[in-house]
């Protein structure tokens, strides 16, 4: 069933700013919010420059506002101000939601808050029929992990829990599983006998952007490594789902995240740009990683031995966001190649971020007398192919709204792959420095013979 109202904590703050507003627009724009969004904040902000900031945040995501579609999403937005540990806030949430029957909370505020916001909720007879959205990293190891989810589930059953990985929003992210279990022609090539690794890149060429204080908490292992990118491995690598159910894709995905082997510290490389102790709030001896590489081993029947290289890194050479699937060389090499010894692996690379699309890179003859091969790439570029597509946020307020799990991530999977990265969470291995602008530290191209592919 839909929810009747939508209430965001953290309403004055960076994530609504950057992601809620514009995606309550575009709902707005795409058929209807049809619902009121009250958000919450400990800042002191009244309604006027609650809206401002809104309008403002929207004016900032799109090209050409509709002047409408605007003025109706703010005559449906107010606010509720007050300190989350006080009760008196959800004494006054409670009045502004008397006569709704099943509020969505959004939880956009730092995780050290969830268990005190649910329990204040709790505490006025708002959790009943409540849906709570909670962001990402959920915990910040395996044990601060299980903590968090005692204290929600004293409140609230997993079916109420809604755990953002804004990565299962993308549409471009999903187009994996489409492009695996909609297409006969991969799956029978897509197992050990015929891949040789995969490499999944987050790479961005800008810093913390005013995020110290919040990003030398966490590092990039945190961010970005135990969320998006184990996402993305575990979409490339699992089993056919039985049926479209968030319960079966959920199902398969842990099985992946079970198969994979814990790391150890020789698997991983970290790296701090150099500049980062610079940054406003960053801690002047602070180790955290703004850059890791990680080799992961999945055990089972379909990967035994296919290594997936994993990596992520603020301030790098580009911006970019792909999965790459190498395939084994030919059993025998018939033909010379130009410019190469032996003919290039086939490539696939699902292209992920802003630009995002499919190439396939494959041997074509060289013109010529000679039977001589060169690379050529059949590509796909998804905007032009398929035209507009919405953003991830959209998508996953949208799903929460209607109550669908298929986007969001289950207690088990997140706990298995905090446990995947348990061991150099504890470890620390040594932080390796880069410069910005390059491709990270050195040492991370050690992890893959033959090197990351170029991007
Ligand atoms: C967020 C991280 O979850 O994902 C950020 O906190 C990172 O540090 C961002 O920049 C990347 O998301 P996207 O959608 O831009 O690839």
């Amino acid at each position: 069933m839909r929810a009747d109202v939508l209430v965001m904590f953290g309403g004055t703050g960076d994530l609504a700013k950057k992601k809620l507003f514009p995606a309550l627009y575009q709902m707005e724009l795409h058929g209807g919010l049809g619902l009121d969004v009250v958000g919450v904040a400990s800042s002191k902000w009244d309604h006027a420059l609650f809206l401002a900031n809104a309008e403002a945040a929207i004016r900032a995501s799109v090209q050409e506002v509709d002047e409408s579609v605007i003025a109706k999403l703010l005559s449906e937005l107010s606010l509720i101000v007050g300190n989350y540990e006080d009760s008196a806030i959800y004494s006054d949430l409670a009045k502004a939601l008397e006569g709704k029957s099943l509020p969505v909370f959004y939880l956009a505020i730092p995780p050290s808050l969830f268990a005190r916001v649910t329990e204040g909720l709790a505490g006025v007879g708002l959790t009943k029929n409540a849906r709570v959205v909670v962001e990402k990293p959920f915990g910040r190891d395996l044990a601060s992990a299980i903590e968090l989810q005692a204290c929600l589930q004293e409140i609230l059953p997993e079916e109420q829990i809604f755990r953002i990985d804004h990565y299962l929003g993308k549409e471009s992210v999903e187009d994996i599983l489409v492009f695996r279990f909609a297409n006969a022609l991969f799956e029978p090539v897509w197992n050990r006998n015929y891949v040789a690794s995969v490499q999944i890149t987050l790479a961005e060429s800008f810093g913390v952007e005013g995020r110290g204080a919040f990003y030398d908490g966490v590092g990039a292992t945190r961010d970005v490594l135990q969320n998006h990118l184990l996402q993305v491995l575990s979409i490339l690598a699992m089993e056919p789902p039985s049926d479209p159910s968030a319960t079966a894709m959920q199902d398969e995905k842990i099985k992946v995240l079970r198969a994979l082997r814990e790391l150890n510290p020789e698997d991983v490389v970290r790296g701090q740009y150099v500049g980062y102790l610079n940054e406003a709030g960053v801690a002047p001896e602070s180790r955290t990683e703004t850059f890791v590489a990680a080799r992961f081993h999945i055990d089972n029947w379909r990967w035994a031995g296919v290594p997936f290289y994993l990596r992520t890194g603020k301030h790098l050479k580009t911006t970019a966001l792909e999965a790459l699937v190498e395939f084994q060389k030919p059993p025998r090499m018939l033909f010379a190649s130009v410019g190469a010894s032996s003919p290039a692996p086939n490539l696939l690379r699902f292209r992920l971020g802003s630009h995002d699309g499919v190439d396939i890179e494959l041997q074509a003859k060289a013109p010529g007398l000679d039977l001589a091969t060169v690379p050529v790439e059949l590509t796909v570029e998804f905007s032009s192919a398929l035209g507009l597509r919405h953003e991830a946020y959209e998508r996953l307020l949208t799903a929460a709204l209607d109550g669908d799990h298929f986007r969001f991530t289950r207690i088990d999977s997140v706990l298995e792959s905090w446990r995947v990265l348990q061991k150099v969470l504890d470890y620390e291995p040594a932080v390796h420095p880069y410069f910005k602008g390059s491709w990270g530290p050195e040492h991370a191209d050690t992890l893959v013979p033959g090197g990351w592919a170029p991007i």
